[in-house]
């Protein structure tokens, strides 16, 4: 098969049914913090209605979303104006096809030419191996453990917290 074409573009409330679509897939509820039956009137609130400073970007495959990144920033903490947050699933079907890459490649695009964030975070589960080495190679770092950090189908589990500093910017 060939190399799927990636688009990136910005999430629409309109984008609702392709978010529930995305986060009814047990991989994607199991590597996030999602719950099971995700609802597409609350995908829609929350597509129309976004945190200020956050960015909602899709990965899409002849104009369909196939997977979604989160830039959370902090503008209302003028000491924490350099950092971003990020949360991300790609839908079950297309994992492991380069979707989760092309969407952090425009998320790091983002984060560095244009907002100009020098400290990325975000939390993995330790057995999130996919994830973790897809964080690795966009050069985030593991700082540390956090543990019983959230319920997940059944028992508690443990994440990593990992960051990227971007060098040389103070
Ligand atoms: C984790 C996730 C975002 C990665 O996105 P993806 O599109 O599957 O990843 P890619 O195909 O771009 O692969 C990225 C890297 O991950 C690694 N990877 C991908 N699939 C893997 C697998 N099944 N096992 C081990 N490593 C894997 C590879 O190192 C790969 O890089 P490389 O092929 O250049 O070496 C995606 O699998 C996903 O959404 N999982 C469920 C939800 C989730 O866990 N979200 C993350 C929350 S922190």
């Amino acid at each position: 098969m060939d190399k799927p074409t990636f688009t990136i573009r910005r999430a629409e409330s309109s984008d609702a049914e392709a978010m529930q679509k995305i986060f009814s897939g047990p991989k994607a509820i199991r590597g996030t913090l999602q719950l099971p039956y995700p609802s597409i009137d609350r995908w829609r609130k929350r597509l129309a209605e976004p945190p200020e400073g956050s960015f909602n970007l899709l990965v899409c495959v002849d104009d369909e979303a196939v997977g979604q990144l989160g830039l959370f920033t902090l503008p209302q903490n003028p000491r924490r104006r350099h950092v971003g947050q990020i949360g991300m699933a790609i839908r079950d079907d297309w994992q492991g096809k380069g979707a989760g890459s092309a969407l952090m490649s425009a998320a790091m695009d983002m984060a560095d030419n244009w907002l100009n964030l020098s400290r990325l975070e975000l939390e993995v589960y330790t057995d999130n191996e996919p994830a973790i080495r897809l964080y690795k190679k966009f050069g985030f770092v593991t700082e540390g453990t956090l543990y019983r950090f959230a319920y997940r189908d059944g028992q508690f589990v443990d994440v990593f917290a990992m960051a990227r500093l971007r060098e040389n910017s103070g």
